[in-house]
């Protein structure tokens, strides 16, 4: 298989995923402050699936913005959510991002665990700011997953693989416990930690589907194409894990922070 259709299979994955989250399921602790008429801006949205039910909350009287810097996801995002006319769908980088704008409510999930520089991240995020608005970041602590039993080998040791090659490339496994330092460091004030863990258990329909997760970041190839594993013991990592998942497997905990300030 060529690159180019990689990369397209690796995309329609990931488009998949991001279109089966929601607001009330996937960022269920900031529904409660979305209020009708505010302007907010989300920043990664994938395809905007959570910032379209972020839409319908503020009403016609408000508006979302919502960016990610993956075109063909953003794309996609643009043709399954065009029913929504006060969500606006941009590609764009956070950092590239300019607008005269300014927002209520500023959001990023599941984005800062991607970072090599979050703290810069927080720093653009608070420049696009009102007074007194309100920046929201959901986020991983990827340290502490849990799953009941415990899985394979093979992806035991896959997912430790996987979180070097993150820490390696810069990034934070452990983001959602330093947020709240990041916020200050930056001079936000308010700032709340509210839990936000997801439990999947095997009774609740999308259990396959969230505890799966694992399989399709075994699917990606950049772990192998960067000599982090061998591409047969990647597929069998899939392997395994799959049947795991439809036999074995009782529970998956993903940690997660939602880590909230305000700027005056
Ligand atoms: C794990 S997805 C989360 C999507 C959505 N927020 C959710 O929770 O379902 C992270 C997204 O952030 C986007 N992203 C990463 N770095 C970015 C940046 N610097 N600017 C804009 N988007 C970025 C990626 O393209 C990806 O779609």
């Amino acid at each position: 298989m060529g690159h180019n259709k990689h990369i397209e299979r690796e995309s329609k994955a990931a488009t998949k995923v991001y279109d089966n989250r929601s607001l009330q399921i996937d960022y269920r602790t900031l529904k409660p402050i979305i209020k009708e008429g505010m302007s907010v801006l989300d920043i990664g949205c994938g395809t905007g699936a959570i910032s379209k039910d972020m839409a319908s909350i503020v009403g016609p009287s408000g508006k979302v913005t919502a960016i990610d810097n993956t075109q063909k996801i953003i794309e996609s995002g643009q043709k399954s959510y065009k029913e929504f006319k006060n969500l606006q769908l941009i590609h764009s980088d956070l950092f590239d991002f300019e607008t005269d704008e300014k927002f209520d409510l500023i959001t990023a999930a599941r984005v800062l665990q991607w970072l090599s520089n979050p703290k810069d991240a927080l720093l653009k995020m608070k420049s696009l700011l009102k007074p007194n608005g309100i920046i929201s970041i959901l986020d991983y602590d990827h340290t502490n997953l849990e799953w009941t039993p415990a899985p394979p080998e093979s992806m035991q040791s896959f997912y430790n693989t996987f979180l070097k090659w993150r820490a390696d490339a810069g990034m934070n496994n452990g983001i959602a416990n330093d947020l709240p330092a990041l916020m200050q460091e930056v001079g936000l004030t308010n700032i709340e930690t509210i839990n936000s863990d997801e439990l999947y258990t095997k009774d609740r329909s999308d259990f396959e589907s969230k505890v799966g997760i694992w399989s399709k970041v075994a699917g990606l190839t950049q772990l192998v194409d960067e000599g982090y594993i061998e591409e047969d013991k990647r597929l069998q990592v899939i392997e395994e894990y799959d049947t795991w998942v439809k036999t074995d497997a009782i529970s998956m905990t993903m940690k997660l922070n939602e880590v909230r300030g305000s700027f005056q």
